[in-house]
């Protein structure tokens, strides 16, 4: 089924130049960007974005981490979005993330991953209402 997925190019892939690379990359893998925006976190809008890893050890560090400077966040389109861009990812840790996944390439650790994406369909749909208006979403003519 066409679905969408909400994926975050983080600071760090941002700060290396690679917002291209990466863009290129779900649209060869046949993902529209059909929203998009660059904007530089608030503590508020990080912690509220990962609220769900509130009681992580790692929780402080991740939210300096996604307001540590600006991310590119899209929703992507396509037939299996939401699973075709984990592929595209790659692992969560770049140490496991296979050859020629976004996370291999540019990863340098697994808090500081390069890019996020929504895992299931119910995070998929509460994540992209995080960031976008229904009219901010642009699908594509098919
Ligand atoms: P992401 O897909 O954005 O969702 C939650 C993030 O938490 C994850 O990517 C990682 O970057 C981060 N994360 C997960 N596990 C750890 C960990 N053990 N240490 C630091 N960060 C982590």
């Amino acid at each position: 089924a066409v679905e969408r997925t909400l994926s975050i190019i983080k600071p760090d892939a941002v700060a290396k130049n690679v917002i291209g690379d990466i863009y290129s990359r779900f649209e060869k893998a046949g993902l529209s960007i059909v929203a998009a925006r660059m904007l530089q976190l608030s503590r508020e809008q990080a912690e509220g974005f990962y609220a769900v890893h509130k009681e992580r050890p790692f929780f402080k560090d991740l939210v300096e981490f996604m307001m540590s400077g600006p991310v590119m966040v899209q929703v992507l389109e396509g037939e299996n979005a939401i699973a075709k861009n984990r592929e595209v990812m790659g692992a969560t840790n770049p140490k496991e993330a296979a050859p020629g996944t976004i996370r291999a390439d540019f990863a340098s650790s697994i808090g500081t991953n390069a890019v996020h994406g929504s895992d299931a369909p119910e995070t998929a749909k509460q994540e992209i209402e995080f960031f976008f208006k229904p009219e901010e979403i642009c699908p594509r003519s098919r």
